[in-house]
């Protein structure tokens, strides 16, 4: 049977998986957590699609033209046309296979998001990520059972064999025995976010490592946007990672407010009167951060309907971590890191810039632009996992399993590195940022004892200073970007993709034009 491996469990990887099922051609999902524990499992807010199910007149062209919008024109507009034609009938497939989506009278309903006008998000109340996971792991058993998807959970990308600008397969450690299984042909990588980089700052989990990313960019695969990350404005610091307030929240009448003189000030209501606390991430994050005090969230207002019936799990979370009821009184919120936007550089096809290596889901820089709409997320991960597959499918091998090829011992950690390294990162890439700022943070990684250090930890070290490379390069602010030292958005020089790349032991950063075409405005 011919075979793709695929390196990463959760919602892009199954995609492509179940993609290559279709196609008859078998696909081996490798990743560290099962796919009932990967990130994706925790998203909670909705879906996008045009569905136009809530008498607004929604379209195709509006959703890409707000997806395009949200990213401020550094998305590329046909692969957004693409994305966003996919997704009415991708989220018919989702209900078909029984993904409980909200409905009314036994029709679906959508939600307000960020950044878009019209009701778009299809939802299962606060876990959508959970129940389409789950519909998805369900739908793969059928596969798994034919032997054409063959799952390896807690196993580690540990290689990549590339040659020539060409990727003739992956090695992976099992992390419990330490076995090593060598997977010849192309590689789908939907290894998710790089929140490893961040340890205790973002929503997402740890275990994304962001070490796929790291492996590629180290054998010469080109990333993008990487300065591109995303600040989600409500989250809330509890131990180990910030925990995710659903901007489905404010979706369904949640306000923003901070007190000023014993007053409540609704920040967002007064400085964006049209859509108020539904603008995009990136401009209620930055009001946000130049505020003096804390911010609230009062939901206060929110029906016993729409606990019970929307928002039942966030009750839930808000009461278990934070200790308090949500529906009775505000909850203090702050911006956290929640998604990136750069990441592995693919076409519109998912093609990395290493022949027959894919890449798909989070760890891929497409759909999103210099900042992703809420609901989209899921939306780029199935779809991108079709794309990634269709694309690899003509590449697969004729192969059985893997290759055992001994064993590899884990690489010895570092104590306190990745706090370390967070720490230096997370200093130089916040909200606001500034050239001194950045080449303050260039300098505290200069300082690493880097020849003390294991390869996974000096090639996350080249990840962190690529992503501040690039946001010392892009000389304006735009999207989640915000330079204080260059506050205004120029589109002559920078409507353009930040590509880092490695070339003889040496980082570049360049600006490529952002492809025309699309049929959509941009900007
Ligand atoms: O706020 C949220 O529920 C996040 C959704 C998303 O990132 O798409």
């Amino acid at each position: 049977m011919k075979r793709v491996v695929i390196i990463g469990a959760g919602l892009a990887g199954l995609s492509a998986a179940l993609e290559l099922a279709k196609q008859n051609i078998g696909s081996d999902l490798v990743s560290l957590q099962p796919s009932e524990r990967a990130q994706s499992v925790l998203a909670e807010g909705g879906i996008n699609a045009a569905l136009d199910l809530m008498g607004e007149g929604d379209s195709v062209a509006e959703h890409c033209a707000d997806t395009l919008r949200g990213g401020c024109g550094l998305a590329d507009p046909a692969a957004v046309r693409s994305l966003t034609e996919a997704a009415p009938a991708l989220v018919r497939r989702l209900r078909a296979l029984g993904v409980p989506f909200q409905t009314e009278g036994g029709r679906l309903v959508q939600r307000n998001f960020g950044g878009q006008k019209k009701k778009r998000t299809a939802y299962a109340k606060s876990s959508t990520g959970k129940a389409v996971m789950t519909a998805l792991i369900d739908e793969t058993r059928k596969f798994e059972a034919e032997g054409l998807v063959c799952r390896y959970p807690h196993h580690a990308l540990a290689e990549l064999s590339v040659e020539a600008g060409r990727c003739a397969g992956a090695l992976v450690r099992d992390t419990y025995t330490d076995e090593a299984l060598l997977f010849s042909g192309p590689v789908v990588l939907a290894s998710g976010g790089l929140n490893g980089l961040f340890p205790g700052q973002t929503t997402g989990t740890a275990q994304n490592t962001g070490d796929a990313a790291a492996l590629a960019f180290a054998h010469g695969a080109e990333l993008g946007n990487l300065e591109m990350l995303q600040y989600h404005p409500t989250t809330a610091a509890i131990p180990g990672k910030r925990l995710l307030v659903s901007e489905a929240a404010r979706g369904e009448g949640g306000r923003l407010f901070v007190m000023k003189g014993g007053e409540r000030r609704y920040f967002m209501e007064e400085i964006y009167p049209e859509l108020g606390n539904l603008m995009p991430r990136d401009v209620v994050s930055r009001e946000m951060a130049r505020l003096d005090g804390q911010v609230w969230l009062d939901l206060t207002g929110l029906s016993g309907a729409v606990w019970a019936g929307r928002l039942p799990d966030l009750r839930e979370e808000l009461r278990h971590y934070l200790g308090l009821d949500p529906a009775k009184e505000p909850v203090p919120v702050s911006p956290g890191i929640h998604f990136f936007m750069g990441g592995i550089l693919v076409d519109a096809s998912h093609r990395t810039s290493i022949e027959n290596l894919f890449a798909a889901g989070e760890c891929a820089c497409q759909y999103h632009g210099a900042n992703r709409l809420g609901g989209n997320s899921l939306l780029g991960a199935l779809y991108g996992g079709i794309a990634a597959a269709q694309s690899a499918a003509s590449r697969a091998v004729e192969r059985k399993g893997p290759e055992p090829v001994g064993r590899i011992p884990p690489e010895p950690e570092t104590p306190g590195f990745p706090e370390l390294l967070g720490g230096i990162l997370y200093g130089g890439l916040g909200i606001l940022r500034d050239g001194p700022g950045l080449s303050a943070a260039l300098d505290a990684l200069d300082a690493l004892p880097a020849d003390t250090l294991a390869d996974a930890e000096r090639r996350r070290i080249a990840l962190g200073r690529a992503m501040l490379l690039s946001a010392l390069a892009r000389r304006e602010s735009r999207g989640a970007h915000t330079r204080s030292d260059f506050p205004r958005r120029d589109d002559g020089q920078y409507r353009k993709t930040t590509v880092a790349a490695l070339r003889n032991g040496e980082i570049t950063i360049s600006f490529r034009p952002i492809p025309e075409g699309g049929g959509a405005d941009a900007t």
